[in-house]
């Protein structure tokens, strides 16, 4: 028992021994409450744990020491290190201040002799770089002192038995994680943390703002021979001034040591908390919260509005059963921009059923966007899906549908974009060059090719509905392309999108339309309009003409009784054609538009004979059917698209075309 306690005893003894030697070489305040320190000028140390070296009188001084000199033995290493934690604080934050602290090591604590000002309570004009004062100071100064070749603006510097810098710097620090430096403003008020070490030969001076850790590099690194400045022993501290400019010089924390490795890192939680100047924040923040309050309001206001507005602006119908056609379903959003918000100079076209504008997405895709109105909720679920059947569609003479946009009464439908238009423009409008002979049955081809697939080459049944010259586009190598698939049901007025309603554009319907509704048969039928309309250069009803010349099916078939075909094609066709290819053609558009059904030939067979590789079927101008011109009127008025150059005419024609139809 007695032995244990010895041994007790003992290692408290070992652990005195060690601890008195210790405080001999190294110390650290994490603020300096219970800090025995001699000070003296303005120097105190505030309830808190702060000290204070000057508060803001003018010319005057302080200083601080810790009160054991350390040996600076010539025999061994000089090196010392220190890390510090300190604050400049001007009377009103954004002033200047002055003049500045020093890191300070002297022979003796009595530095009464120092001045104020620009000497920083460490020199005087007498010391003035006698090597006998045996002072070592590192200085972060604020004001510029031009006799000491000071730089412009605030500074750090290292200054040996004199106040002109051996060396010095504007004040910055390296910034580890960024890689440059970051300048640092000595009056800001804040906490600025200073290493400065020396190894015997190096002197690194390194500042960092609070929160920022030791940087990499240092900001002065300077070679200096201690041995020749220092004293066998000397002592460490701070000194301040004021002159006629003034701040509070305040230092929070202070860690020293004569070894790097037994340094003590300050516990930067643990510093005191500076006071900041308050008079100026307390006049503004009434001020303040006035101003932000009154502002906020109408930026709120402002901002709730956008909000509104946007939602409004870009407002669409969703609705669950839509979630399948996700990939073809594009935002209002961004068709609004693609069109300039549908600007008048993107809008390229305007029908019956609506107005079409170009628009170009994200990584230049050019689009045309079809704005439809409607007020059909019902069919829509079936027309959605049939525009989305339509876009999985693959053939090169068909315009592909993109996508779709649903909003309230109104429906966006999105195709590519046809550079050259539609073709009714090149076959009816003088100021666009006709199209010759070839051109003209080379576009027949495509699209009898394409509606060839849609008949039977696609997985389901596919009806177009409305062939005629304006549903044919013109892609940049001048292909056919036929384009608005389904469209005239939005002809019906009574918002009835069902698959089955009898619409389409009067002189392109067959008969049978009002009795068995659409087939692949009106389609033929429609087809063979077109081929007359484009072989003959006019509508197949022209209601300003003679009598006999007003519908184009029993003109062709008149013609041709009286074997004078040729005469009824388009005089603007020139005389770049084979006469037996346009008769063929011709005879062609008769026999598909023959007056019954059941003649008509298939759209393959249409492809057959156009491409001539089978002879046209033996047929007369009397064969029953053929050149009978039935102008189906009873849908007539909802069905017309009045074309934007031909309004009067057409309107005219509508009634005429009624009364002309009950006579028959
Ligand atoms: C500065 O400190 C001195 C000594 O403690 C005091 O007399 C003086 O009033 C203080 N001045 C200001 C401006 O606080
Ligand atoms: C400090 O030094 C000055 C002379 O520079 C002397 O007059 C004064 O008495 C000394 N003060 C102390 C406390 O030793
Ligand atoms: C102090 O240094 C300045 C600048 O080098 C010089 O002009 C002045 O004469 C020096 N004064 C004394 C007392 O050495
Ligand atoms: C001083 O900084 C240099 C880098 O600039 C470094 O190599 C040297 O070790 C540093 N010396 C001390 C004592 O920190
Ligand atoms: C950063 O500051 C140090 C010390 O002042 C200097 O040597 C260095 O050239 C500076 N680097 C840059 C990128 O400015
Ligand atoms: C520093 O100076 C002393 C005396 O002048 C000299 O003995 C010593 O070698 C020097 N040290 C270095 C590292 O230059």
């Amino acid at each position: 028992m007695a032995c244990r306690l010895h041994l007790v005893l003992i290692i408290s003894y070992v652990h005195l021994i060690c601890l008195s030697s210790q405080q001999d070489t190294e110390f650290v305040y994490n603020g300096f409450d219970k800090a025995d320190l001699f000070i003296d000028g303005l120097a105190k140390i505030l309830p808190g744990g702060l000290l204070q070296l000057t508060n803001t009188t003018e010319l005057q001084t302080g200083h601080a020491f810790f009160k054991q000199p350390f040996d600076f033995d010539q025999s061994s290493s000089l090196s010392f290190y220190t890390h510090f934690v300190c604050a400049l604080v001007p009377p009103k934050l954004g002033a200047d201040g002055g003049h500045g602290i020093a890191f300070v090591v002297s022979p003796s604590m009595n530095l009464s002799h120092g001045s104020a000002t620009q000497f920083l309570g460490v020199f005087s004009i007498s010391t003035n770089a006698t090597s006998s004062s045996h002072l070592l100071a590192i200085e972060l100064d604020t004001v510029k002192t031009v006799e000491f070749n000071e730089l412009e603006k605030p500074h750090v510097g290292i200054d040996v038995n004199s106040p002109i810098s051996l060396e010095s710097a504007l004040p910055s620090y390296f910034s580890n994680t960024l890689g440059k430096n970051i300048s640092i403003n000595l009056l800001s008020g804040e906490p600025i943390q200073v290493w400065v070490d020396y190894d015997g030969f190096l002197l690194n001076v390194s500042l960092a703002p609070i929160e920022i850790n030791k940087p990499d590099r240092p900001l002065i690194s300077r070679s200096i021979n201690l041995s020749e400045i220092f004293q066998e022993k000397m002592y460490v501290g701070f000194s301040a001034s004021t002159g006629n400019l003034l701040s509070n010089h305040y230092i929070l924390g202070w860690s020293f040591s004569r070894s790097k490795e037994r340094l003590q890192s300050l516990d930067l939680s643990k510093l005191p908390l500076v006071p900041l100047p308050r008079e100026k924040e307390k006049k503004l923040s009434p001020l303040i919260i006035g101003l932000v309050v009154l502002l906020m309001i109408p930026m709120l206001m402002v901002l709730a509005g956008v909000y509104v507005y946007r939602r409004k602006k870009y407002a669409e119908v969703r609705e669950s059963w839509e979630k399948e056609y996700g990939p073809h379903r594009f935002s209002y959003k961004s068709l609004y921009k693609a069109t300039n918000g549908f600007s008048k100079d993107c809008r390229v076209g305007k029908g019956g059923f609506g107005e079409v504008y170009k628009g170009t997405l994200p990584l230049n895709r050019d689009i045309a966007v079809k704005r439809l109105s409607h007020d059909a909720e019902q069919g829509m679920k079936q027309f959605v899906a049939e525009v989305v059947t339509m876009g999985s569609l693959q053939h090169r003479n068909l315009v592909p549908l993109v996508g779709y946009c649903r909003r309230k009464g109104e429906l966006l439908l999105v195709s590519e974009y046809m550079p050259n238009g539609s073709f009714d423009q090149y076959l009816f409008h003088d100021q666009n060059p006709s199209p010759s002979w070839l051109q003209r049955i080379s576009i027949l081809k495509h699209i009898a090719s394409a509606l060839s697939y849609l008949h039977t080459g696609a997985t389901q049944v596919v009806l177009h509905r409305d062939i005629k010259a304006s549903n044919v586009m013109l892609d940049g190598e001048f292909n056919g392309r036929l384009g608005n698939f389904g469209m005239a049901r939005f002809h019906d007025p009574r918002g009835n999108l069902s698959a089955t309603a009898a619409v389409g554009t009067i002189g392109y319907m067959a008969p049978e339309l009002i009795t068995t509704g659409t087939s692949t048969k009106t389609d033929v039928y429609a087809f063979g309009a077109f081929l007359l309309e484009v072989t003959c250069g006019r509508r197949p009803v022209e209601p300003e003409m003679p009598v006999e010349k007003k519908y184009l099916v029993k003109w062709v078939c008149k013609c041709w009784k009286q074997a004078s075909l040729l005469e009824t094609i388009d005089p603007r066709l020139g005389r770049g054609f084979s006469p037996e290819e346009v008769e063929m053609v011709l005879k062609l558009g008769l026999l598909c538009t023959n007056a019954m059904s059941e003649p008509r030939p298939t759209m393959a067979q249409v492809v057959q004979y156009l491409n001539r590789d089978l002879p046209l079927p033996d047929f007369s101008p009397d064969t029953p059917g053929i050149g009978a011109f039935m102008p189906v009127s009873m849908v007539a008025e909802s069905a017309i698209e009045v074309p934007s150059v031909r309004n009067s005419s057409f309107s005219m024609f509508v009634t005429h075309t009624i009364l002309d139809g009950h006579g028959r």
